[in-house]
């Protein structure tokens, strides 16, 4: 039987060739890292769908690991807000706290140790460590252990070279070349990372948050309206992600460029998905309205009630004055009552504090739920559950 080996290969930025698939697709996604967006949705609107990406980016990260955790069960915890959680719901919780974390730090400091080793911290926060849990026994801290990767061939290096291979994985990132190596440099970083294998546990988890932070701070960023989900690419096929990653263990030029070839296309296909979601007419016609649709056919709201929310998401932003033709007949009053009601059942949310200006609130949980079926069809969800 073969055993697993450690097999040094120097890290270093790859040039494609230029008619190669891998260069296509750098030139590909740097067009998309500066096209303006159409369609513009509102931003609270897409506040809210973007917590709904990462809820199911940090589901699909926590599944590849053998988190079993089901796209239903997720969302019954989150929304019935139960104050004790299990290790498995926790376990996801703390990769939407990483990614908070990352979108509010990433852009101010560098990806460094520091970083990292707090991005480690709030992964295996709270969880029991291995071999029964998916915590880590030194959150933050480097292993002091050598170790193998289950069904791996690669040896990760002996526990004394982590601290110098990290270091010179820091240095690799930091580098300033010209931003058309950005994408190769986030694809080889990544390889690179799980293949040091920093950590005791948590190493996946942590690696594929390291890919998100560099994406951010490469501007693929949220401030012009765009989500990014990164982690779907690894998610929907394990397999092929840890074939991908262990061809590329000894660090032959080929492999790490078919690994970034793999990377870069599911990227691309990430990205595309979610600019179309980001166009306000896909995502009003194909998400929303048959959301609401669908909530009013089983009688989870009223029919008043999903021909206001109609009149919303058609105009994106309602006062009471544009539901008088709703309410033909009967005092303003009524209305107020009306979207007071809806407020309080999370159908509605005011546009700004104090503003009598409504836009669709997508915390209901009937909406939720009914929103992420859509988006399931509609072929967003890196898990494969049905609702
Ligand atoms: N052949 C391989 N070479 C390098 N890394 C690998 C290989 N196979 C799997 N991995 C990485 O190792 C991760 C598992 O490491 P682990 O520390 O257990 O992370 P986690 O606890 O988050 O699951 C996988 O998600 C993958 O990123
Ligand atoms: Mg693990």
């Amino acid at each position: 039987m073969l055993r697993p080996e450690f097999v040094p290969y120097d890290l270093e930025l790859l040039n494609p060739d230029f008619g190669s698939p891998l260069t296509d697709l750098i030139i590909d996604l740097d067009y998309l890292r500066r096209k303006k967006l159409e369609g513009s949705t509102h931003p609270k609107v897409f506040f809210q769908l973007k917590d709904i990406f990462h809820l199911l980016e940090s589901l699909g990260s926590a599944r590849i690991e053998g988190n079993n955790t089901t796209l239903a069960e997720y969302i019954d915890s989150k929304v019935s807000n139960e104050i004790s959680k299990s290790e498995k719901i926790q376990e996801i919780l703390n990769l939407e706290e990483a990614m908070e974390f990352i979108e509010e730090n990433v852009t101010k400091c560098p990806i460094d140790r520091a970083f990292i080793s707090e991005l480690h911290k709030l992964v295996v926060k709270g969880l029991t460590s291995p071999p029964s849990g998916e915590g880590d026994p030194t959150p933050g801290r480097y292993r002091s252990v050598n170790l193998e990767i289950t069904q791996s061939l690669h040896r990760p290096p002996e526990h004394i070279l982590v601290e110098g291979y990290m270091d010179e994985l820091f240095r690799f990132i930091k580098n300033e070349e010209s931003s058309k190596y950005d994408l190769i440099k986030t694809a080889i970083s990544h390889h690179r990372f799980v293949w040091i294998h920093p950590f005791r546990n948590g190493n996946g988890r942590t690696v594929r948050l390291l890919t998100y932070a560099m994406l951010v701070k490469q501007g693929f960023n949220l401030k012009i309206g765009r989500i990014v989900n990164p982690t779907a690419i690894f998610c929907s096929d394990r397999d092929a992600y840890n074939n991908y990653l262990s061809k590329a263990d000894k660090g032959n030029k080929d492999d790490i460029f078919n690994w970034c070839e793999y990377v870069l296309r599911g990227l691309k296909l990430e990205i595309e998905k979610i600019d179309r979601l980001c166009n306000y007419g896909y995502l009003k016609d194909e998400i929303l309205l048959p959301a609401i649709k669908l909530i009013e056919k089983e009688e989870k709201i009223s029919k008043t009630e999903a021909n206001i929310l109609i009149k919303t998401v058609s105009q994106q932003v309602i006062q009471a004055k544009d539901l008088k033709d709703l309410f033909r007949g009967k005092a303003s009053s009524e209305i107020s009552r009306q979207i007071k009601r809806m407020i309080e059942k999370k159908l509605l949310d005011n546009e700004e504090e104090g503003k009598r200006r409504y836009i669709i609130n997508l915390q209901n949980s009937y909406l939720y739920r009914a929103i992420i079926h859509f988006l399931g069809e509609k072929g967003f969800l890196p898990v494969n559950d049905k609702l």
